[in-house]
């Protein structure tokens, strides 16, 4: 059902963990599932300088956590907001249609993270 990208980055996910003083979080439930992904990102210079994810999902959303904070690794936050979900999937080597929407939760929470961030430096 999985290909190898796909299952490598379930087994060995990239960017996993907490992260402490991160400098935006953005948390997302799946409506269709219930699973969660939380992302922490820290910004230097308006870049993601460093992230991590804690996802509680199946093997596509674990693995479309891992792919997508590698991809935004080193990206102005312009550049990490635009990521969308079919960028992760391709990135992925495809998923199945039916988990398509596992890998929504990734990319939203990234968004949720450097809206958190651009929130708090606001003030
Ligand atoms: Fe919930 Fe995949 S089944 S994220």
């Amino acid at each position: 059902m999985y290909n190898s990208t796909v299952l490598d980055h379930f087994e060995n996910p990239r960017n996993t963990g907490e992260m402490s003083q991160p400098d935006g979080v953005g948390s997302v439930g799946n409506p269709e599932c219930g699973d969660v992904t939380k992302i922490m990102i820290r910004v230097e210079h308006e870049r993601i300088a460093d992230v991590r994810f804690k996802t509680f999902g199946c093997a596509a959303a674990i693995a479309s956590s891992s792919m997508a904070t590698e991809m935004i690794k080193g990206l102005t936050l312009d550049e990490a907001y635009e990521l969308t979900r079919d960028r992760v999937a391709e990135s992925l080597g495809g998923l199945p249609e039916k988990k398509m929407h596992c890998s929504n939760i990734a990319s939203d929470a990234i968004r949720a993270a450097i809206e958190d961030y651009r929130q708090k430096s606001e003030k």
